[in-house]
């Protein structure tokens, strides 16, 4: 059958926030590119992800001109409560590092960044399906797939970017022999609510618990996010409004916070995992963005690893396509050394605050020593403040 064949410098498979920043970071370099999606524009914009931004990500976002909404809607946050033992810890990562974050969801990421592409007037194709990619190792990878209207298409590009996220097709492209999985899966997930009632906090709270972890998280003056750690194969259809909040509220209660309790307007459980596939790099397919790796949702660092990852993608390719044949490895190392620093801190934010199933007395004590510690040294609160705030590149 008939296909329309383009030529592009970069096929990009995954029009999320990682595929669409790339896109825009190599237009604004003279870099074109053209990426798609096989998610329709309106279920990327509906699917909710934590909401926090590292310092760096809202300076990506405003000064490479996609908006600075980030700014006007988002909200700053100069510090983060540590609930544990009986009470709250103020971390103040403003005082303990010069930095803040941005409470903005990544819905709102991906929607500055749809606008600014189509704005641009960047090659986006949301809902499109049959996508495959070949010839890796050629001058001229292919990326081929069918648009929404049903016509098939096929792009030859100088190189491809697999940025199509935590089910990724790409990163099943590498040959088994050139590369490795490293995966830990945790005995437990996140059970997260939306729900409209005033915030009950002016920062987040990460309580730990005899019953389990909690995030007290917000989006807007009228409406809330919260998570609690939950059984992994826990049915939303089983949790009633009343039952979350007594779960909820016990959880903080136990810490000394009240929640301002209103009518829950979504419920989903959240997979728990830990991943990286290396090298991020096979011919002339790279991964970006969850494609490569995920980290467990404590501490919000899968999209502003994202981020990061096509910042210094955008670097190197620009470097890569001008001649300099090293600079494709070079994203790959610079990225990972990145993603493990992201991978031990999202782990130990786990480890720390979350309960095993077959926890002891003993395991539930000294993680509340580990947070004593944490909270009561400089040293221990720095480091959590770097983390969280997310390091230089
Ligand atoms: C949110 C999610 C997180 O995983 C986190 O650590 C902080 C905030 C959120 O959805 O707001």
């Amino acid at each position: 059958m008939n296909r329309i064949t383009t030529t592009t410098d970069v096929a990009i498979v995954g029009a999320g926030p990682a595929g669409l920043m790339l896109a825009h970071l190599l237009q604004r370099a003279g870099i074109a590119s053209v990426a798609i999606d096989v998610r329709a524009r309106g279920e990327i914009e509906n699917t909710h992800r934590a909401g926090i931004l590292e310092q760096d990500s809202v300076r990506l976002l405003t000064e490479s001109g996609v908006s600075d909404r980030v700014l006007r809607d988002g909200y700053r946050h100069a510090g983060i409560d540590l609930a544990f033992g009986g009470g709250g810890h103020r971390v103040d990562l403003e005082t303990l590092v010069g930095a803040t974050v941005q409470l903005y969801p990544q819905t709102d990421v991906f929607i500055d960044l749809a606008d600014a592409r189509a704005r641009d007037g960047g090659d986006v194709r949301f809902g499109v399906s049959e996508v495959s990619v070949a010839d890796l190792t050629a001058d001229r990878p292919l990326m081929r797939f069918t648009d929404a209207a049903g016509v098939r298409h096929e792009v030859a590009a100088r190189i491809l970017v697999g940025s199509d996220g935590s089910r990724s097709i790409c990163r099943h492209e590498f040959p088994d022999a050139t590369r490795r999985q490293f995966f830990r899966e945790y005995p437990f997930a996140w059970f997260g609510i939306l729900c409209e009632a005033p915030p009950s906090s002016e920062e987040l709270i990460y309580s730990h618990s005899e019953r389990g972890f909690a995030l007290i998280s917000q989006r807007t003056d009228t409406l809330q996010r919260m998570y609690f750690q939950c059984d992994p194969t826990e049915d939303v259809a089983d949790w009633s409004d009343d039952r979350i909040w007594a779960e909820l509220q016990a959880r903080v209660g136990a810490n000394g916070y009240v929640l301002k309790e209103g009518s829950i307007i979504s419920k989903t459980v959240l997979p728990f995992r830990s991943f990286v596939q290396e090298p991020m790099r096979h011919g002339n397919l790279v991964l970006a963005g969850d494609a490569a790796h995920t980290v467990p949702p404590t501490g919000a660092k899968g999209l502003n690893l994202a981020l990061a990852d096509v910042r210094v993608l955008a670097e190197e390719l620009e470097l890569h396509l001008r001649g300099e044949e090293v600079a494709l490895d070079r994203y790959a190392e610079r990225a990972l050394r990145r993603v493990w620093k992201a991978q031990h801190f999202s782990y130990w934010m786990t480890t720390m605050l979350h309960r095993l199933p077959d926890a002891s007395d003993f395991d539930v004590r000294r993680q509340v020593g580990e947070l004593t510690s944490v909270v009561s040294s400089a040293a221990g609160s720095t480091y959590l403040a770097e983390g969280y705030t997310g390091w230089p590149s």
